[in-house]
């Protein structure tokens, strides 16, 4: 039997991993493995969860909404949280949630909408007086980023609410998805191609790499769309009145009359058969619709209902994604190849005859490292199944029905002993499936090192693309990141297709990313494991460069969401000698800017402090985010894992209570100032 301690360290396994993910997905734009796989892990999870409320933690990924907001763009707090969809992966679960809801609801007669998941981004939509005010993305659910100037460039959302839909309420919210066209998708492509400029993996990435522009002009050349589903929060709207729907299908028909685009595929289904048929039917047409699918959402169509089901803090119990599986061709695996990441490591990869799978033509496929190749048994000259799951890179799976065993086959693959940019010989790390470079100087890895330094994740460094990096690595102009500060108008002029105006560009776009905040700096070093969200925490802790350079594993394992392998790797990092001599020099060079929650002193350093009811000088969202910029963390509910909680004026019953029991110290209002300033407890 499995002891609890064993289902402990795998639910911890499991959180970890589902944050790696949610990272790669949402703040890196480059996910690892298939929504599928995720959904594996995330059900896992949830599973043992509930199996062992114990486990529960209030900051797994299981109880939020995950993504967070990234960049530039001003923050926007949603008047209503905008939820995630729990998902059914297959028929039975569908029928499962069915079941769910008819036993939630014994006395109706349940009639359920279905709509087409659109795979673009969430937005949110605000009208005051019927005039478009505000555009803001999902981010993490309760905050989103603001791209009203955005927004205002894409033709199908309407700049005012069409009044034949009935006069308009003094505010309304409308939500639904901005997504591009699969047909805009490969135009924009070819376009991106031809101009030599960055294509897009998938629509769904093209339409959240156009909608993140910082200058509107640049959104406005793209083919953005919305498609609208849903109200979200209002004032002023008349009961009774049109801005008042009772369905969900009465909802798209009131959105459409607004001047919105809404799905004309979506309809209304009244049992369980009909929900079931209407989710197969949005999986057979899936590439016949004009946009990308990933599934299909059904909802409980009265939408009084939905507030006798309710949500969980993530999702509403009222809708459910059926989500389809992962698209497979087959295809003529052509040759394999292997290319070098910025860290060194070889990875093969399957060179393909182009095929059209999920949504989009794959003509390249991970095979992931040498061991994948090997037990799957795929070689040159096979037909292999390639299956590609939404974002996802496109995966080879194995080689197609009869080519084990055809006559004329290419014998098994090896993994080849030398480094394809520079010669060196390449290694196979002991116990890992990971075969790496060894040569810090290999031009294919200080490329990858450098265009990742520059790239949207780093110090977004516009105009120094791979091919970029190439050219002036090739013209022994650059060699590592900090080079690019020294970099002149005249070296730069010598380079193949740079001319006065781009070189300045360049040079000014390399200049201002001097005034980059410290944690993208620390992102563009490269280390593995530190994206944004690890790397935000750690510089709140060590603020400067310096500060990080003599920090201790042990220090960065306390923090927050940092594990010792992560912090064994940033202090390894900063503990070789060409490590600390390019940190030296980014430091002689200004590169960074402090944070601004970092000039306080950290005096709640991973403490959780609980802020309920009002505190006198400050609004609820300034306590909390004085507790923050402090370096803890103000969570809206009480867990053991609270350090404290602070009670001001008609605090929250429920709030004292759970701290009553769990035996937390409870302090008056009194006493957040000075907690704030020493971080101690009062007495
Ligand atoms: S309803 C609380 N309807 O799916 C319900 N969502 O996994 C929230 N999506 O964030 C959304 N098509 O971005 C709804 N017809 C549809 C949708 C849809 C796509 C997306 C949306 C949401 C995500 C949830």
């Amino acid at each position: 039997m499995t002891s609890i301690a064993e289902i402990a360290a795998r639910v911890e396994a499991l959180r970890a991993e589902l944050r790696y993910h949610n990272e790669r997905y949402y703040s890196l734009d480059e996910p690892e493995i298939p929504d599928a796989d995720y959904d594996e892990l995330f059900r896992e999870l949830k599973a043992l969860e509930e199996a062992h409320p114990e486990l529960r933690d209030a900051a797994s990924p299981t109880a939020h909404v995950s993504g967070m907001p990234t960049t530039s763009f001003g923050s926007v707090r949603h008047a209503k949280p905008m939820q995630s969809l729990d998902n059914a992966l297959d028929d039975e679960e569908l029928v499962a949630w069915v079941g769910r809801c008819e036993k939630g609801l014994p006395d109706e007669s349940l009639t359920y909408a279905y709509e087409p998941k659109v795979d673009g981004l969430a937005m949110s939509l605000t009208y005051v007086n019927g005039v478009l005010t505000q555009g803001a993305t999902r981010g993490d659910g309760t905050t989103g980023e603001d791209v009203t100037a955005n927004i205002l460039t894409i033709a199908s959302i309407p700049q005012m609410l069409d009044p034949r839909a009935g006069v308009p309420p003094q505010v309304v919210e409308i939500r639904g998805e901005v997504y591009m066209a699969s047909a805009d998708f490969e135009a924009l492509n070819s376009r991106q191609a031809a101009a030599g400029e960055k294509t897009f993996v998938n629509p769904r990435n093209a339409a959240a790499g156009s909608l993140r522009q910082k200058d509107p002009r640049i959104t406005a050349t793209r083919p953005l769309k919305f498609l609208a589903y849903q109200l979200g929060s209002s004032e002023g709207v008349e009961p009774e009145s049109s801005w008042s729907p009772a369905t969900q299908s009465g909802v798209l028909r009131l959105l459409s009359t607004a001047g919105f685009d809404v799905s004309s595929e979506a309809g209304v289904a009244s049992s369980v058969d009909e929900v079931v048929a209407a989710c197969a039917w949005f999986e057979e047409h899936r590439h016949t619709l004009p946009y990308e699918v990933d599934g299909a959402v059904v909802k409980i169509d009265d939408l009084r209902l939905h507030g006798v089901l309710g949500s969980t803090s993530r999702a509403p119990r009222w809708a459910i994604a059926k989500k389809f599986p992962p698209e497979e061709k087959q295809t003529l695996l052509m040759n394999i190849e292997i290319s070098v990441g910025r860290t060194g490591r070889v990875t093969p990869f399957a060179v393909l005859e182009p095929v059209f799978v999920g949504g989009t033509t794959v003509q390249m496929a991970t095979l992931h490292n040498e061991d994948h190749v090997a037990t799957r048994d795929v070689r040159p000259g096979d037909l292999v199944i390639v299956r590609k799951a939404g974002d996802v890179i496109p995966e080879v799976v194995g080689p197609a029905a009869g080519q084990v065993n055809r006559p004329g086959r290419a014998a098994p693959w090896t993994f080849p002993t030398s480094c394809p940019s520079c010669s060196t010989a390449l290694v196979r790390i002991p116990g890992e499936n990971v075969t790496q470079c060894p040569n810090w100087d290999c031009v294919a890895q200080t490329v990858q090192r450098i265009s990742y330094f520059a790239s949207r994740v780093a110090m977004d460094i516009e105009g120094l693309g791979e091919q970029r990096v190439a050219q002036l690595i090739s013209a022994e102009i650059l060699t590592d990141v900090a080079d690019l500060y020294d970099l002149t108008e005249t070296q730069l002029l010598g380079i193949e297709g740079m001319g006065p105006v781009s070189a300045s560009n360049l040079l000014q776009a390399i200049e201002a990313s001097r005034s980059q905040s410290m944690h993208r700096v620390l992102v563009g070093l490269g280390i593995n494991e530190v994206g944004p969200a690890n790397a935000r925490v750690i510089i709140r802790a060590f603020p400067t460069l310096k500060q990080l350079a003599e920090s201790a594993t042990e220090q960065l394992a306390a923090l927050d969401g940092i594990g010792p392998k992560t912090a064994e790797r940033v202090v390894s990092f900063m503990r070789q000698d060409r490590n600390l001599v390019l940190i030296q020099r980014l430091i002689d060079h200004q590169v960074g800017v402090e944070e601004a929650s970092s000039a306080l002193p950290q005096t709640l350093l991973g403490k959780a402090v609980v802020v309920t009811g009002s505190v006198e000088g400050f609004t609820r969202q300034e306590a909390e985010a004085a507790v923050i910029a402090r370096g803890g963390t103000s969570p809206g509910s009480v867990s053991k894992k609270t350090f404290c909680v602070v009670a001001g004026e008609s605090p929250g019953a429920s709030k004292l209570t759970k701290a009553e029991t769990l035996g937390l110290p409870i302090l008056p209002a009194s006493a957040f100032v000075g907690l704030l300033e020493t971080g101690e407890l009062p007495g």
